[in-house]
Parts: structure tokens; C-alpha cells; sequence
């Protein structure tokens, strides 16, 4: 007896998600590489420990195909990018890679709505607010570069961001959780 719940898209769709969360793990470890090469330790720091996020992604989308009956398939990963060129490359590719990820998450969600899957739908929720909060982490990423001075920072600023970074936390504020009392 067929005891998978899943459509064939929608399988194929989760299992590719799975291999696209390994690739943006690789990518940011190889731009923590970067980092920690150029003496940028809490920086590379940060951008391993998102790796290590987006390994997770990973594994929740593997174990969900498995719940549902279906065999996810682990394929050959692309090459990561090239070495950024500065600092503000770098943050820029993360922020590129997030809002792309999240375009290739929304897919599945389109395509989950079309199929009336419930389950998947509600399991794909997780993801949306996931993507909300790395997008977030990319923007700040960003902004806190910008405030430094950006590429023409200097050695003590990016010395203070570095250091920043070492121990900024994983997970942002979500707008849903603010109240006037604590915005
Ligand atoms: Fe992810
Ligand atoms: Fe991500």
C-alpha cells in the first residue's frame, strides 16, 4: 500500500529545499572562511554559526518527507561563491541569499495551497517566520556595517563590530511579540 502523503511535486519540491539549505550552510561557511582568513574572528563566528542554522533547515525538511511517507534525495551541492571581495559584499550576499531563499520557500508554500496540503502548508508556517528573522539578521548585518563606515571603516570600528558579532544572538525580536511597553 502507497503509504506516501505527499504529491510528487510537493516531495520533490521539499526534498530540493532540503539540498538548498545544505548549499546556503556551505556558503556561509565558506564566507566564515573568508572571514576568519582576513582576521575576522567574531564575524567568521557569527557566519558559522549560521551555517549550522541553515544545516538544521535542512534536517527538519529531510525529517518531514520522512514522516510523511516520502524519501527525500540528497543531490550534489553546488560549489559555494566566490570569496567576497569587502566586507560589504559579503553582508550583501547573505542578504541576497536569504530573500532568495525565502522566494524558493514561498514556492512551496504556492504550491502546497494549490494542492490543499495542509499538513505541508502548516509545516512551511515555521519557515516563513524563520525567514522573517534571518532576513532581519542579514538587514542588521547590514546596518551595523553601514554605521561603522562601511568599506572605508576603520581599524578600530571594525575591530568594536567584530567584536559585536562574536556574541550577537542567533534569533531577532519579531515585530509580532513588540508591545507599546516593550517595542
Ligand atoms: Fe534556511
Ligand atoms: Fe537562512
Amino acid at each position: 500500500m502507497d503509504t506516501n502523503r505527499l504529491s510528487p511535486e510537493l516531495e520533490k519540491a521539499l526534498s530540493d529545499q532540503m539540498n538548498k539549505e545544505i548549499h546556503a550552510s556551505h556558503t556561509f561557511l565558506s564566507y566564515g572562511i573568508w572571514a576568519d582568513d582576513k582576521g575576522y574572528g567574531g564575524i567568521a563566528n557569527f557566519l558559522y554559526r549560521h551555517a549550522q542554522e541553515e544545516r538544521n533547515h535542512s534536517i527538519k525538511f529531510m525529517e518531514y518527507v520522512l514522516n510523511r511517507g516520502g524519501k527525500p534525495k540528497v543531490d550534489a551541492i553546488p560549489a559555494p561563491p566566490n570569496d567576497p571581495n569587502s566586507l560589504t559584499e559579503c553582508f550583501d550576499s547573505v542578504f541576497r541569499h536569504e530573500v532568495d531563499n525565502t522566494t524558493s520557500i514561498y514556492r512551496i508554500v504556492d504550491l502546497s495551497l494549490e494542492q490543499k496540503d495542509w499538513a505541508t502548508w502548516n509545516f512551511m508556517q515555521w519557515f516563513v517566520k524563520e525567514q522573517i528573522e534571518e532576513e532581519t539578521l542579514a538587514q542588521n548585518l547590514i546596518d551595523k556595517l553601514k554605521i561603522a563606515g562601511g568599506d572605508r571603516a576603520s581599524g578600530e570600528s571594525l575591530f568594536s563590530l567584530d567584536k559585536t558579532l562574536e556574541s550577537a544572538p542567533d534569533d531577532v525580536k519579531m515585530a509580532q511579540d513588540a508591545t507599546g511597553d516593550n517595542p
